[in-house]
């Protein structure tokens, strides 16, 4: 039977959903795009989309284990959406707020380890003290490793990683000879994470606007015309099966 067929949106019985899809995704990283679009086209404003957005998360965090999937990594907020209206940013970290506020719980004891990447200097004191007691209330977990790109973009996270690395340098606890690809990504926000093995991009645009450019080198791809709000569990069973049939090279051939 396929992913897609057996999944089901009845979590009643947990075992008998799961389906590890053999050679699947441990990595899933997921840009949500689309909310603003779905909002439009029923005539409502944006920030409507972004709540029905937010809605569908914890169904795709509960299916991982289902699939496999170990490590899921979403894109909330980039650099680059302080660009948009003030009634929108200022929505968007109410929502985050208020998100972070209900699910803290549900997340914790489903058995989600939550982290957060991104620079949280700009956000406010608020929102960054709920994402410490999130990171911390999951600390213990092990189920799923939920990651947050919260006020992220990948050339800014490179940025910051250069400053820190170059600080090393400046107080002799890093020799410059010995900087080689293993040693930058130390300096990442995901340090402690693998890269990602498959990025999804919701909504039909088939660009990565930023995100997890240093991890994504060797990810595999999927633009999906599916507006995030609409996003499903059995959508996402699909895509991490049509993982399993790609074939990785890395840039060797195989004999
Ligand atoms: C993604 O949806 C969510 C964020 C970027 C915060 P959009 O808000 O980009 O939705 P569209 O692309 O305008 O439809
Ligand atoms: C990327 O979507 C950021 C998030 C999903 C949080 P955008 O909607 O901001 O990207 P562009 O502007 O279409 O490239
Ligand atoms: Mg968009």
């Amino acid at each position: 039977m396929s992913t897609a067929s057996k999944a089901s949106n009845d979590a009643s019985d947990p075992s008998e959903e799961t389906e590890i899809v053999p050679g699947g995704p441990r990595h899933v990283a997921i840009i949500m795009d689309g909310n603003g679009r779905w909002a439009t086209q029923r005539g409502r404003p944006r920030l409507f989309g972004h709540h029905a957005g937010a809605r569908r998360v914890r169904e795709v965090v509960e299916a991982c284990p289902c699939f496999g999937v170990e490590y899921l990594t979403i894109f909330a907020f980039s650099t680059e959406n302080w660009k948009r209206t003030q009634v929108e940013v200022a929505g968007l970290m109410s929502l985050f707020r208020r998100y972070i506020t209900k699910e803290t719980r549900t997340l914790r004891d489903f058995g989600a380890r939550v982290r957060f990447i991104g620079d949280r200097v700009k956000l406010d004191k608020k929102l960054i003290r709920l994402m410490n007691e999130l990171e911390e209330a999951t600390a213990h977990n092990d189920k799923v490793n939920l990651t947050i790109a919260l006020n992220y973009g990948g050339r800014d996270e490179v940025a910051r990683a250069t400053q820190r690395l170059a600080q090393d340098v400046a107080d002799g606890k890093l020799d410059p000879a010995s900087v080689d690809e293993e040693t930058l990504p130390r300096y990442l926000d995901t340090y402690v994470l693998p890269d990602p093995d498959l990025v999804i991009r919701t909504s039909g645009e088939a660009r990565i606007s930023n995100f997890l450019l240093w991890q994504s080198a060797y990810a595999e791809y999927e633009f999906i015309d599916t507006l995030w709000p609409d996003f499903t569990r059995d959508e996402f069973g699909r895509l991490c099966a049509a993982y399993g049939d790609r074939d990785r090279r890395f840039g060797a051939v195989k004999t």
